[in-house]
């Protein structure tokens, strides 16, 4: 029985339904003003950093994150094409000061925002910080709300390169609305300022972000869970794959400047190597933004070895800027499918069961078609290369039958190389 064969049709009729191609050109993103780099323009491939969100939320302080920096850069993070560096909530005083202006949290922060932007600068990254365009943050800091352009220049006059701008206590805030007033407030500055919209997808940024900001979240918050959501009272954490299945019928508006982001990676702060693995398989997969969330100074070997795989790493900074896409395979297994440039594709085989499964795929028997790319692949005359990026190594052609035991919960990716038979 040929499985491939046979669910041909049905993935395919799955692939377009969700392909129709309208890649958003982000047209939206071409003011040219006075020859200045303006909000949205600032992120040709998705952006790579740091957060302290996953581990730390609000119990950040300048020594442990001047450690951190370090680590940033002794790790081969930064050599790997990490950059930015980035504070999220709580870095405040409770309080602005008396001229209306925020602080950074004086005992946090003895040495002040501007002195902790230098250290940043100085180790050759680029510094990144979180307010919310309510009166209050979620974390109940004060807001942004009635400062916007204040606030702005503050940012740039502390070197500021990046802002994570978040959705608590907006009450009747209208939603793009509030993010445009920001944007142009960053743009006001002359500074180029990365924009990170945080609205957790709820009234479709994707629809209205382009040319606004460069990344915007497409969900609720991330948890550490690979499978199921974790309800903590009415708030419910969202796992990995979860996440991921919800990037589907957004695909199409992912690309170069606007970046569907699907929260910060987990990698390192719990879940099984398997797991860590596959997360980070997967958003390098999605073209997805890069926030390392894990303590850097406790990292292991093997969370260096996933977070600094430089061939994963390409796939996700593919200058095209396409998101995978899914097709179903027989066994409850799939392949995610990313068109690369220069003809080239990775595959990323998921086995998202808590069985092992094996994968048995005669590549002849295998097509794939996907209208927003333009990719077209018949493998029973056309021929490829495969590399393991994960092994790191190269593993024979399509001409010979892909015979793999995978685990639970574990990828596999082949990128694979237009080659003679
Ligand atoms: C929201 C965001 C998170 C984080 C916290 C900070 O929940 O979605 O990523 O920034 O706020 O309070």
């Amino acid at each position: 029985m040929n499985f491939f064969k046979a669910f041909s049709l049905s993935f395919l009729c799955l692939v377009n339904l969700f392909n129709t191609y309208s890649q958003s050109s982000g047209s939206n993103a071409n003011d040219k003003t006075a020859g200045k780099i303006l909000t949205g323009q600032l992120a040709p491939t998705p952006p790579m950093g740091f957060n302290t969100w996953n581990t730390f939320q609000t119990k950040i302080n300048e020594d442990m994150l001047k450690e951190m920096v370090d680590v940033f850069v002794s790790s081969g993070m930064r050599e790997s094409g990490y950059q930015y560096f980035v504070l999220d909530d709580g870095w405040m005083a409770m309080e602005r000061d008396q001229n209306g202006s925020l602080i950074a949290d004086p005992v946090k922060f003895p040495h002040g925002m501007k002195a902790f932007a230098d250290y940043v600068h100085a180790k050759g990254l680029k510094f990144g910080i979180y307010n919310c365009a309510g009166s209050k943050t979620c974390a109940g800091y004060p807001g942004t709300r009635g400062h916007e352009y204040e606030d702005a220049r503050l940012y740039a006059s502390w070197g500021v390169d990046f802002l994570k701008y978040d959705w608590c206590n907006t009450d009747s805030l209208n939603t793009p609305e509030a993010y445009k007033t920001m944007s142009a407030a960053l743009r006001a500055t002359g500074r180029p300022i990365v924009f990170s919209i945080c609205e957790w997808g709820d009234h479709n940024p994707w629809l209205w972000a382009v040319g606004i900001g460069e990344l915007y979240r497409t969900t609720g918050d991330i948890g550490l869970s690979f499978f199921s959501n974790k309800k903590y009272g009415n708030w419910e954490a969202q796992s990995v794959i979860s996440i991921l299945d919800k990037q589907i019928p957004i695909r199409k508006y992912n690309g170069p400047n606007h970046w569907n982001d699907p929260d910060m990676l987990e990698v390192g702060n719990g879940m099984s190597y398997n797991e860590d693995k596959s997360h980070f398989s997967l958003w390098c997969m999605l073209a997805a933004p890069l926030a390392a969330g894990n303590d850097l100074r406790k990292m292991s070997p093997q969370t260096r070895d996933i977070l600094t795989n430089k061939e994963m790493i390409a796939v996700d900074q593919d200058a095209r800027g396409i998101a995978a896409f899914k097709m179903v395979m027989p066994d409850s297994l799939e392949m995610w499918v990313k068109p690369l440039k220069n003809n080239e594709l990775v595959i990323c085989f998921l086995n998202r069961t808590g069985n092992s499964k094996k994968i048995d795929l005669d590549w002849k028997d295998l097509n794939i078609s996907d209208a927003q790319s333009g990719l077209e692949i018949h493998f029973d005359n056309q021929y490829f290369s495969l590399r393991d990026l994960w092994l790191k190594k190269d593993a024979g052609k399509t001409d010979k039958k892909l015979v793999r035991e995978i685990a639970s919960h574990e990828v596999i990716v082949f990128k694979l190389v237009p080659s003679l038979k």
